[in-house]
């Protein structure tokens, strides 16, 4: 794994520095969409099959918001987003967020996360583990891996990269036995677009009932 760290001339973390290079890099890729609908739809069926009362959902790091917008319209769930960047209140259904904080009233309480943005992150672990908090009872994270999520494409904007194999045994470690990956979602899409980058999806789960991995591919 690789993190590019934002420190000042004293070697100290650099918040301000970090923020500044989140937002420059939203303003100017603002009319941009990363996340697949097709993707998301499928990853809805995958919730709603696994998770029995699915009602509030997070999307970390959303730019223009259609993760949340697909996410809220596919399952019936209320899905938040959260931005860095002022742009946020530009769009439904999105806060003005870093994503390495966590809310109160979150803690315990949401049924599913989905980010394809935690290459962003300044401090994965401090990241994952927050994210992991947040979950309720059986409640399931969803992070997107690709080619783009590896050390080879760190960047002052994208500072965390890391392999498929190593984020699994990462977020192994960080959930402790009390989350665990159960899953590792291939073939989500026939976009060219998504099987050129080798899109992935690990599922992390709280504990609770054992996933099915069959019935939502077919929606
Ligand atoms: C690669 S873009 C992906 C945007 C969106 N998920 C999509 O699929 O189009 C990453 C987004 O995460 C935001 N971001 C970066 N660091 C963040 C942080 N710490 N908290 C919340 N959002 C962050 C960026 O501003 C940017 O809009």
């Amino acid at each position: 794994m690789k993190l590019i760290k934002y420190i000042d001339i004293s070697g100290k973390f650099d918040y301000d520095l970090y923020r500044s290079a989140q937002e420059n890099g939203n303003k100017r890729k603002i009319d941009k969409v990363w996340a697949s609908e097709e993707v998301v739809r499928k990853l809805s069926a995958f919730l709603k099959s696994n998770i029995r009362s699915l009602r509030f959902g997070l999307c970390h790091g959303t730019r223009r918001g259609k993760e949340q917008e697909w996410f809220s319209k596919y399952t019936d769930a209320d899905f938040l987003g959260t931005e860095i960047s002022e742009t946020a209140i530009q769009f439904p259904r999105t806060i003005q967020w870093d994503f390495h904080e966590t809310k109160s009233e979150w803690i315990g309480k949401v049924d599913a996360i989905y980010s394809n943005s935690w290459d962003h992150s300044y401090d994965p672990g401090k990241c994952f583990k927050g994210w992991l908090s947040c979950l309720s009872p059986g409640g399931i994270l969803l992070l997107e891996h690709t080619t783009y999520h590896c050390e080879d494409q760190v960047s002052q904007l994208d500072p965390f990269g890391i392999a498929l194999d190593e984020l699994v045994l990462f977020l192994t470690e960080i959930g402790q036995g009390d989350y665990s990956v159960v899953a590792v979602l291939r073939n989500l899409t026939n976009e060219e677009r998504m099987s050129k980058i080798g899109l992935a999806v690990v599922v992390v789960r709280r504990h609770g009932p054992t996933v099915d991995l069959e019935t939502w591919r077919s929606v």
